[in-house]
């Protein structure tokens, strides 16, 4: 029996020092060339490698990061457990990150950047944030954290996610209804969703224009769930003041794409939230001892569903 750490030397080093200290009985290799194939039974990755078949005796399958999205779902035999990676610190960077831009759209930095680039000193008329709603769609574990987090602000709060789900101190909306209702009320918005495929394309102008005029977005999803030139349309004719983007599609960006110089865009590469190896080891061997007493891993994806 053996866990493969099939991901960067820096992280396993640490994977490999907690594993040694805290489960000593299960062999931990970093070398996919060199360990028996049979003796794999975890696999932790980003991405399904080639030759999965090999590891005929694999019974999970971990993601190194938050998302499954990358991962060729049919290159995995159905009895196969698939886990995301859910642990303490890509949670808690995720609300760094997420209370970060919504205080930056909520205080206009996007206009005050833009005033001190043109030496202009001036204060704009300030909404208070009991005016300021802020809506997150995908109420997973790092929606609701997020949510939990803006919390002593003191905005009026919703959540929108496919089925339905209760938050205290939220105001939660499920389902297509749900979402027109959520959107219309919204004037932060939050992306927190899964990419599928149902949610790829899913920030389209469509979607857009159901925000109040003036609205403002944060995505922190998936770059393929966001239209580029919806977006952009959408600053243009000020349906949207703002928007805050760590992820794109591609990644990177070419240097000539319009989200680099555009004024009312804040555009970061894919940092909102990344595994802390520290943390995400502990996560792993919680879940491994999880499922030696028989049960379900946390952050196992259901695998029709796609996370
Ligand atoms: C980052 O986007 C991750 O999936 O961890």
């Amino acid at each position: 029996m053996t866990f493969l750490f099939n991901s960067d030397a820096a992280r396993g080093a640490v994977f490999a020092k907690a594993f040694a200290a805290e489960l000593p009985e299960l062999p931990f290799s970093m070398d996919a060339a060199g360990v028996d194939p049979d003796a794999v039974r975890y696999l932790i990755t980003w991405t399904i490698p080639d030759n999965l078949a090999r590891y005929r005796n694999l019974e999970i399958v971990f993601s190194i990061g938050a998302g499954v999205d990358q991962f060729t779902m049919t290159a995995l035999p159905d009895h196969v457990k698939v886990v995301r990676m859910v642990e303490d610190g890509i949670v808690r960077m995720m609300q760094e990150y997420a209370t970060l831009a919504v205080l930056s759209l909520h205080r206009q930095m996007p206009a005050y950047r833009a005033q001190q680039a043109a030496c202009i000193w001036r204060a704009l008329p300030q909404p208070q944030a009991a005016q300021r709603r802020v809506g997150v769609l995908g109420l997973g574990v790092l929606g609701r954290a997020v949510l939990e987090r803006l919390k002593p602000f003191g905005f009026p709060l919703a959540g929108w996610s496919r089925s339905q789900r209760l938050i205290d101190g939220v105001t939660c909306h499920h389902g297509a209804d749900g979402l027109d209702t959520m959107l219309a009320g919204t004037d932060i918005l939050i992306v927190l969703l899964p990419l599928t495929p149902d949610t790829r394309g899913f920030l389209d102008a469509d979607l857009l224009a159901k925000l109040p005029r003036g609205a403002a977005l944060v995505h922190t999803g998936r770059g393929p769930q966001l239209n580029h030139a919806a977006l952009l349309d959408a600053l243009d004719n000020a349906q949207l003041s703002a928007a805050v983007v760590d992820v794109t599609d591609p990644e990177p960006l070419p240097a000539d794409h319009p989200f680099w110089t555009h004024p009312n865009i804040l555009l970061t590469p894919h940092i909102a939230s990344v595994t802390q190896p520290e943390s995400a080891a502990q996560a792993v061997i919680d879940n491994l001892r999880r499922h030696f007493a028989g049960l379900d891993p946390v952050g196992l994806v259901d695998r029709r569903r796609g996370y």
